[in-house]
């Protein structure tokens, strides 16, 4: 797979195949009636990225595909990930006449392998790869009509969002390679969950394995060392009536940048130092940010002689099983509620706040209001702040169970309803009570 200058012209049969015309070849650019095939590629203007035929499985299957220059096993981005070639002399890369990227197969009349099949109405003219690894397809007037970044595989580049169009429905996601020698959809996918306050999961096949917590305003709840590498990247999360979208950029001057979700089901965030791809973070990190490790009212301490503990005034639903370390069950309450006047909160410190889609979250309340609402609301279990700058503003009220909380550094103030009586359970207390045995 060594990089080729060579350019081809298509035969002329092909070129009335696609209603082609002839023109040559830029080193970024498709336009129609050229085209790429076998070990030729398209390299971004700057010479960062690269677009082309690659092969795992001892060539035995070709994939069109993005990767850096330097580190052309670390691909970014698949286009046919379901359809494979079985050689790379039969592919062919060209905008087709419609206006779409299309890779055909030759060695089977020429049949469309994958195509971008734009939604859009316009037909691109020109297709660029560009320095940030981004393929896009532009019409006559420069319209992006569409984008690789719009279309993560498994990995995320800076400048590609997670999240979705609130507007279209159109879901930004990535799956896992099924195994490092097939880019197939593997059973992992990383998904924003829209509902509550939004927060990225990782599910496998049908259940949620891992969940970042909720955008606290700096970072995601359950991710406190997001910070420690904001020298190298930005994070910008969005939240409007269009969008809900997380984003980082390399900053200028730094090394390029990735995030992929990987075989294992491991988010990892990794930095090119110039001979390999460094890990810098990857989650989940321990078995804490398993999804629901403790069950409901449980809390998850990683460092604790035990991992699982009941939030103060709840104890295990299933003593037994706690016994015996399958903490799952979760807690239930010790006292019931009294509701008017006769409950108060719990203040439990430093932890990723629990699970939030069957919140309900109003950013421009204060925290003061946010437990006045909540006080007055006896279905309201808990409420926290859902900005913790400047010593926490917004609202977020849970009404039912509270899953998946966990300490973590520099976590946040759960304020958990309480039956007044269980407030004043034990005296100068410690956070936890009924602590498995
Ligand atoms: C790769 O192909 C060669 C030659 O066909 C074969 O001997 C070898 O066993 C193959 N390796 C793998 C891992 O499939
Ligand atoms: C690719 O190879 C497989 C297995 O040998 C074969 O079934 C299939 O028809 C081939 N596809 C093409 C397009 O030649
Ligand atoms: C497929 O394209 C090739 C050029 O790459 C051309 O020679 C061939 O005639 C085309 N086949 C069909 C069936 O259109
Ligand atoms: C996920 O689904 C795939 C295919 O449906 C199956 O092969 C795999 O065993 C499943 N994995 C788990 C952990 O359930
Ligand atoms: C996925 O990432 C995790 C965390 O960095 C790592 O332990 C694991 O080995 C990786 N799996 C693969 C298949 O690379
Ligand atoms: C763990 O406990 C729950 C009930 O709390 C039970 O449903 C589940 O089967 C138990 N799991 C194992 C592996 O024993
Ligand atoms: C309590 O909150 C729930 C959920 O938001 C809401 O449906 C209900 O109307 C509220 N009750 C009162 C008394 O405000």
């Amino acid at each position: 797979m060594r990089p080729s200058q060579r350019r081809h012209r298509l035969p002329l049969a092909f070129l009335s195949v696609l209603l082609l015309t002839s023109s040559a070849v830029a080193d970024s650019t498709l336009t129609q009636g050229t085209a790429i095939g076998g070990d030729q590629r398209l390299a971004s203007p700057g010479g960062v990225f690269q677009l082309g035929l690659f092969s795992v499985a001892n060539n035995t299957r070709w994939f069109l595909g993005i990767w850096l220059t330097a580190s052309p096993a670390g691909v970014v981005w698949v286009a046919n990930r379901d359809r494979p070639l079985n050689a790379s002399s039969s592919g062919i890369v060209a905008l087709s006449g419609r206006g779409d990227l299309v890779l055909l197969d030759a060695a089977s009349n020429n049949e469309t392998i994958w195509s971008s099949s734009s939604s859009s109405s316009a037909a691109a003219s020109v297709a660029q790869l560009r320095d940030d690894g981004n393929l896009v397809l532009a019409d006559a007037a420069d319209v992006a009509v569409w984008q690789s970044f719009d279309h993560p595989t498994n990995t995320f580049l800076s400048g590609s969002r997670a999240g979705q169009d609130l507007r279209t429905g159109v879901v930004w996601s990535v799956s896992s390679w099924r195994s490092a020698d097939d880019p197939s959809p593997g059973d992992f996918r990383y998904v924003m969950d829209t509902r509550g306050s939004p927060e990225l999961h990782v599910w496998r096949n049908g259940s949620k394995r891992y969940r970042t917590g909720p955008w606290n305003g700096l970072r995601f709840s359950g991710c406190p060392d997001m910070t420690t590498f904001e020298d190298l990247v930005e994070f910008r999360f969005t939240h409007t009536a269009d969008e809900v979208s997380f984003v980082y950029r390399d900053r200028v001057g730094s090394p390029v940048s990735r995030l992929v979700l990987n075989e294992s089901g491991a988010m990892q965030r990794m930095v090119w130092d110039g001979a390999l791809w460094r890990v810098f973070w990857s989650g989940p990190r321990d078995q804490c940010d398993i999804y629901g490790a403790c069950g409901p009212f449980g809390v998850c301490n990683a460092v604790g002689a035990v991992m699982c503990g009941c939030i103060k005034g709840f104890i295990p639903s299933s003593p037994a099983e706690w016994r015996m370390r399958n903490a799952s069950g979760g807690c239930a309450r010790s006292t019931v509620l009294q509701c008017g006047g006769g409950d108060g909160f719990y203040t439990l410190r430093g932890v990723k706040l629990p699970e939030t889609h069957g919140s309900s979250v109003d950013a421009g309340a204060s925290l003061a209001e946010c437990g006045r609402r909540c006080s007055s609301n006896c279905s309201c279990t808990a409420y926290a702040a859902s900005d913790i700058r400047g010593g926490g503003t917004g609202c977020i009220q849970w009404f039912g169970e509270l899953m998946d909380t966990r300490f973590v550094d520099d976590g946040q103030d759960l304020f958990v309803r309480l039956a007044m009586s269980d407030l004043h359970l034990v005296p100068g207390d410690k956070d936890l009570v009924n602590l498995m045995p």
